[in-house]
């Protein structure tokens, strides 16, 4: 059955859909030799097709995993400046077939899914979708309830007003969860409102916990544990 080369990469765990997409945009996928376009169509049975010049292999089973980030590790494939990867925590066998669903900072810990299901990466990322993430925020000083309000109400960044977010505070930490996936948004809210992060840790993607594992460790899932 023939399907889009960007659906093609992304499940094969090239990249996310986004990024197949720049790679064919800027010339990097050939389709049997012949540069691709957007929206050309593969037989993954037949059809050779090269990422980089090096040919995607197919694999079948659609793999899950849930990493505990640690900080200090990039989010991303290759980095330019040579620093660790959460692809490097993971085996050789595993690493070449899975993309990253969305980012975490150099400094955030914390829950990162990881997959070669392209159709689970686009469900979890299009704002439609609004699903939930909740993130553990240490702070450098208490927070006052006035602060905590503006963070209910939503907060005016420089790219836009953010959507009214659920807060708790539990045990001196703040649990804040939004659904959004604005760039450095939990950092940039706290510090609106004055307020440092001293340590920012996602605990919960959806109906996705955490789950109780080491720092660096990860564990492969189902679908059905995260959608
Ligand atoms: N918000 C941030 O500021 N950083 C992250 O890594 C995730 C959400």
């Amino acid at each position: 059955m023939q399907e889009r080369v960007q659906k093609f990469l992304s499940e094969q765990g090239v990249a996310s859909r986004r990024k197949a997409e720049e790679f064919i945009k800027s010339g990097q996928v050939s389709i049997n030799g012949r540069k691709a376009k957007l929206g050309d169509k593969v037989d993954p049975e037949k059809d050779e097709v090269k990422v980089y010049g090096k040919i995607v292999q197919r694999s079948e089973q659609k793999i899950y995993i849930a990493l505990n980030k640690p900080k200090g590790v990039v989010v991303s494939k290759y980095d330019p400046n040579g620093r660790k990867t959460v692809f490097s925590l993971l085996p050789e066998e595993l690493r070449a077939k899975v993309h990253n669903v969305g980012r975490l900072d150099y400094d955030t810990e914390g829950l990162l899914i990881l997959t070669n299901d392209g159709d689970l990466t686009q469900e979890l990322s299009h704002p439609k979708y609004e699903h939930d993430k909740e993130y553990e925020v240490i702070t450098d000083a208490e927070p006052k309830p006035t602060q905590l309000e503006k963070l209910r109400d939503g907060i005016e960044l420089p790219t836009g007003m953010t959507s009214p977010a659920k807060i708790k505070v539990r045990s001196g930490k703040v649990y804040i969860t939004v659904h959004e996936g604005k760039k450095r948004q939990v950092r940039r809210m706290f510090n609106a409102i004055g307020l440092g992060v001293r340590n920012l840790k996602r605990v919960r993607i959806g109906k996705l916990k955490l789950p109780d594992i080491a720092v660096g460790e990860y564990v492969e899932l189902s679908r059905e544990d995260i959608l």
